[in-house]
């Protein structure tokens, strides 16, 4: 049965959803304050990078599924289900959320809902934020108690955006108790056919569904820390981290996904999410939760400041060294630059007087936005050109591919650091460069010609 759906926000989560509603066979309305974004969207364009969502667009557009307003009234007449999946950052005064842009969605259009709907958040919030919001919805909204708010949190990766909408792991909503609620009949009518195909449906309280999100981020951010601890560990003993993640991720209580160590975890999403979760934590007085998360968030930063450190135990010293930057984006097969540890580092490094250029196959336009000042050049072979040493802080395919025979006339040193663990050291070596990983040790040169370190599978897709 199709339903006539409004999503509100219009970013990575938010057209993401509306795309794949329209994909499901609902008419939907997505809704923006960014009038450029709403022409983009009209015109078959998407905003941002992700693959397989341009031919949603697409298709639902030409099916007549599918339109973009910045209307609000608009959408308050149309739709039956307003989806709210608008932004949450990080406040600029604290580590805390903002949820202004929530609040604003809220105020804008409950005033207009003079007949019976159900709200969705799917925006990513502080436990406690749903009720405070149903008891405004139901103060605000004309239709009274009619209008209902529900929580339907999503756990959505860049770059498997269409997939993990479509086939998700498992659906989670949450409801208010104290009030009878008509959410999980609509619920289950807008996501039929993923419950048809067995998608788990996990049906709970507003504080239950806020915390899984943030839960399951605080919980893929900590993986990435311990290996990255763990690291630390193997540079002071010469042990190989990704030897150690490959054993230990043979436990199934354990499982091989997220640790890969490296230069850490960045994205608009986990970063500002544990730091947000671990001041909430901090004001409920769950001292633990906030301990944790503040140590995650401390160990990521190390990882960061110790790429730094190799760089400049490389060069020999960093102000004049030229330095060549491989990757921008906060992981492969995005655009996304957001607290990307790439360019983190790239800027870090410039700061200490290093001459940085940067190059990434797709990210560069959101780069030099974010930092004009540093250098970009338009292949990778011009900046490697004359380079003192060739960082490696993305893992794009391009950069894994990578032989020492491409770099060797181009480069000044021969002296690689594969920030991601994402090459096999022997041949670099054997060329005579070298090859500094994180938490790996230095090959013996009767090592030099071993089979790869790494299995291939640890960068497979969806990995
Ligand atoms: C993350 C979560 O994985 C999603 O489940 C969640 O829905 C999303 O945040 C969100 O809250 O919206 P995403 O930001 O797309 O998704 O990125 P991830 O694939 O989780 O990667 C995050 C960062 O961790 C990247 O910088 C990546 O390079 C790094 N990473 C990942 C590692 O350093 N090591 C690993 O083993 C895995």
């Amino acid at each position: 049965m199709s339903v006539r759906i409004a999503v509100f926000g219009l970013g990575y989560l938010g057209a993401t959803h509306a795309l794949c509603m329209a994909e499901l066979g609902h008419h939907v309305v997505g809704v923006d304050v960014d009038m450029k974004k709403i022409d983009m969207l009209r015109s078959g364009e998407l905003p941002f990078y992700e693959p397989g969502l341009g031919e949603l667009l697409q298709r639902n557009l030409a099916a007549g599924r599918l339109r973009f307003t910045t209307s609000y009234s608009e959408a308050a007449q149309f739709a039956q289900v307003h989806f709210i999946a608008v932004g949450t950052p990080q406040r600029s005064d604290s580590l805390a959320a903002d949820l202004s842009h929530v609040d604003a969605v809220i105020e804008s259009l409950a005033p207009l809902l003079t007949k019976p709907a159900v709200l969705f958040g799917k925006s990513t919030v502080p436990v406690g934020t749903a009720k405070r919001l149903a008891a405004r919805v139901r103060e605000l909204a004309p239709a009274g108690e009619t209008v209902e708010l529900a929580w339907n949190p999503e756990f959505l990766r860049e770059g498997f955006a269409v997939h993990d909408t479509l086939k998700p792991d498992r659906l989670v909503l949450g409801v208010d108790s104290a009030h009878p609620s008509r959410a999980e009949t609509v619920a289950r009518e807008v996501f039929a056919p993923l419950l048809d195909d067995g998608v788990p449906f996990l049906v709970t309280d507003f504080a239950t569904s806020e915390l899984v999100k943030v839960a399951a981020n605080a919980f893929l951010a900590t993986k990435i820390s311990f290996i990255n601890a763990m690291a630390e560990v193997c540079d002071h003993t010469a042990g190989d981290v990704s030897m150690l993640a490959e054993a230990l991720g043979y436990d199934p209580r354990i499982g091989r996904e997220f640790l890969r160590a490296g230069v850490g975890f960045g994205g608009g999403c986990l970063p500002k999410d544990i730091r947000a979760f671990s001041a909430r934590a901090d004001e409920l007085g769950a001292k633990g939760a906030s301990a944790i998360l503040m140590a995650v968030d401390d160990i990521n930063t190390r990882s960061r400041s110790h790429a730094i450190d190799v760089t400049r135990e490389v060069c020999g010293s960093l102000p004049g060294a030229r330095v060549a930057v491989l990757g921008a984006a906060f992981k492969p097969d995005s655009d996304d630059v957001r607290d990307s540890p790439a360019l983190d580092i790239a800027n870090q490094l410039q700061r200490h007087g290093a001459d940085v250029v940067v190059y990434d196959p797709m990210a560069m336009g959101n780069a030099r936005l974010q930092f004009p000042g540093l250098s970009y050049a338009s292949t990778l072979g011009d900046a490697c050109e004359g380079a003192d040493a060739v960082l490696v802080l993305t893992e794009w395919a391009e950069f894994r591919k990578l032989h020492p025979r491409d770099l060797d006339t181009v480069v000044r040193c021969k002296v690689l650091v594969d920030g991601r663990n994402c090459l096999d050291p022997a041949p670099w070596q054997k060329a005579g460069w070298t090859y500094r990983g994180i938490g790996r040790p230095e090959l013996t040169v009767t090592e030099i010609g071993v089979p790869a370190r790494v299995s291939d599978r640890e960068f497979a897709v969806g990995a």
